[in-house]
């Protein structure tokens, strides 16, 4: 048995993609401990939770849309396989998503994005203006159209992290509740962190998931340090109380002046508003412009919003990697590992880079599935240029 201070696998990073990695590693026998001083924190606690690999897919991202599809349909086995061992429900609502269309242009895309959706053999049917406000009443009258994709559900994030940490508790995993001030490496290979209390944390393995933060881990040598960039997401959550249920009975969306805009509506009543795109470096300040852009777009698409309690605003960081696609397994450094760069995707890429990364830290090997998200990939294109 090691001791609390030397692991198999060291896991820097308690965000959801580190509880994961580190509660199906912990499920596969090794020995793993997590440095973070808030496991469960992190973009978890400002993510709508979206898992949206229809309505998200984009040009170029067919094989990232191959990984994306095969960690949705992990989905429903992997939230009753957490709700089982830790009691808590995650909040996985099959409630599939409309995609709507305010204006001919964004008719249009929409237009575009299902053709593309067909092509790659995706399920989503085009819907009259009428039809729309048949399936949600609440939509504006201006609405010219819309996609149904009834395969793009929703997971609460917050009590995703919740349940994470509880069954990573479980399994035996051991939190170092501080940061990893810096890797340790030695003969050419990394051997754990050296953790802000002065305390070092040994592992075989180290996987450094560190979400928006994990190119700048100190120690990491220059050629594997992660390109990862944050990228800020303001994110607002209103009260539907309950003689106004149902509000929306699934995710609406729409892309209005060409910004992302959905409303996602838990269970519980909550309405989750999301999100600006904004490249401003570790900035998460919520701003009035932010707000108000965010109001301003749902409102178009659901007037019926303003009456609404707001309850919450709140600013995360996405991990962008160089093609915004995760990096998932072994650096050029013998003994560690990246689990980051999951950018909009880090929620519904969750049950497939926990399976992921076991395996490689089990076999030395990733599955098939996530090949095509090595490290590796970019060569020497991912020398690390830090954002400023
Ligand atoms: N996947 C939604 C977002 O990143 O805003």
């Amino acid at each position: 048995m090691s001791s609390p201070r030397t692991s198999d696998v060291l896991v820097i990073g308690g965000g959801i993609i580190g509880l994961v990695t580190a509660w199906r590693a912990a499920q596969r026998g090794l020995a793993t401990a997590v440095a973070d001083p808030e496991p469960g924190g992190g973009a978890a606690q400002v993510a709508a939770g979206m898992l949206a690999a229809v309505t998200e897919l984009h040009y170029g991202e067919q094989t990232l849309l191959g990984l994306n599809l095969a960690s949705a349909r992990r989905y429903p086995d992997f939230a009753a396989e957490l709700t089982e061992l830790t009691g808590l429900d995650v909040g996985y609502r099959r409630c599939g998503t409309l995609a709507v269309a305010l204006d001919a242009d964004d008719r249009t895309h929409l237009r575009e994005l299902h053709a593309l959706q067909r092509q790659s053999g995706l399920e989503s049917e085009w819907l009259s203006g009428r039809e729309c406000r048949r399936l949600e009443p609440m939509l504006a009258p201006g609405v010219r159209g819309g996609l149904r994709a009834d395969g793009d559900h929703q997971v609460d994030p917050r009590r995703l992290a919740g349940a994470l940490t509880a069954a990573c508790e479980r399994a035996g995993v051991v939190f170092h509740r501080t940061w990893a001030e810096r890797l340790t490496v030695a003969a050419g290979r990394a051997t754990g962190a050296v953790l802000r209390d002065g305390t070092t944390a040994a592992a075989e393995q180290t996987v450094l998931a560190g979400g928006s933060l994990s190119g700048r881990l100190a120690g990491v040598p220059q050629d594997v340090l992660p390109a990862v960039r944050p990228v800020k997401g303001q994110v607002l959550r209103l009260a539907v109380p309950a003689r106004c249920a149902p509000f929306l009975s699934r995710t609406v969306r729409a892309v209005v002046r060409g910004s992302h805009v959905y409303l996602v509506p838990r269970e519980n009543g909550e309405l989750v508003v999301g999100a600006t795109s904004e490249e401003l470096g570790w900035d998460t300040t919520v701003t009035a412009g932010g707000v108000y852009e965010l109001l301003r777009d749902a409102h178009e698409l659901v007037p019926g919003i303003t009456e609404l309690p707001l309850t919450e605003t709140r600013a995360g960081l996405r991990p962008g990697s160089l093609d915004n696609a995760p990096l998932l397994g072994p650096t050029e450094l013998p003994g560690l590992l990246l689990a980051t760069g999951h950018y909009r995707n880090g929620v519904l890429l969750t049950p497939v880079t926990g399976d992921a990364m076991a395996e490689v830290l089990v076999t030395g090997e990733l599955p098939d599935e996530a090949r095509p998200f090595s490290p590796r990939r970019f060569g020497a294109a991912a020398l690390m240029e830090q954002p400023a």
